[in-house]
């Protein structure tokens, strides 16, 4: 695919452009989350949020930006809270309106870059964003994060991916292996601190959600 950044993304692929491919969009729960380790991995990030979402009220209401194709959307809906899923692509939005139709108007969706949307800022209970920072360099993550974390009251919850020594090895190998190395900016240990600094957030929590398989891991902070 052409890059529309000029090359600044490795893999040359911009991640605000390449979900609106409605290819990409419809087979994305699928690519990743159909196999036995893609759904072991799901169903472990689906508790790891769970648990970080325990102590919300009922009923709360829930950012998840972006959202998708609704994965974790579901997730939060099924507990019982209402959701608005913000996503720069209307394909994928799309997909996540169609599979969770079942919750009606729990389940709304804005079509938006994080960056700019219009919304209240502190409306709402929780703010979800995962998945995603991952594709961007460390600057952009904290800006992303920054937007995100804007229209919480208090609680937090993102994903990134974190190595060590020994994932740097388990990338090495799967290279040679020729294997696709899937998060192309992970941070180190130090570099989630300035993360979560430079978004003005605190830690309260973290799930490594496979820690020997996976570089994943879910944090959840307040503002
Ligand atoms: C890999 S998906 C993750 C979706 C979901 N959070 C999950 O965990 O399955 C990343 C999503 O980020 C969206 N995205 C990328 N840049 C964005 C931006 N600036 N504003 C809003 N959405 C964006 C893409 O369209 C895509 O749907």
């Amino acid at each position: 695919m052409e890059s529309s950044n000029g090359g600044k993304y490795k893999k040359n692929w911009n991640p605000a452009e390449h979900y609106k491919e409605i290819e990409i969009a419809e087979n994305y729960d699928k690519a990743r989350f159909a196999s036995i380790p893609g759904r072991v991995f799901d169903m472990l990030e689906k508790k790891a949020l769970r648990k970080m979402l325990s102590k919300l009220p009922d009923n709360s209401i829930v950012l998840d930006a972006p959202t998708g194709t609704g994965r974790l959307a579901e997730t939060i809906l099924e507990m019982g809270h209402r959701v608005v899923g913000v996503d720069i692509s209307p394909e994928m939005l799309e997909v996540a309106k169609k599979k969770l139709k079942r919750f009606g108007d729990k389940y709304q969706t804005i079509n938006s870059d994080v960056h700019s949307i219009d919304l209240e800022k502190g409306s709402f209970d929780a703010v979800l964003c995962a998945r995603v920072l991952m594709h961007f360099p460390l600057e952009e993550q904290i800006s992303f994060l920054t937007a995100v974390s804007s229209y919480s009251k208090g609680l937090v919850i993102f994903n990134q991916s974190v190595i060590t020594d020994y994932h740097r090895m388990r990338r090495y190998v799967k290279r040679l292996m020729g294997n696709q190395v899937p998060a192309s900016f992970p941070l180190t240990k130090p570099e989630v601190g300035q993360l979560i600094s430079g978004s003005s957030l605190t830690e309260i929590d973290r799930d490594q959600v496979l820690p020997f398989v996976s570089e994943a891991v879910f944090f959840s902070c307040r503002k």
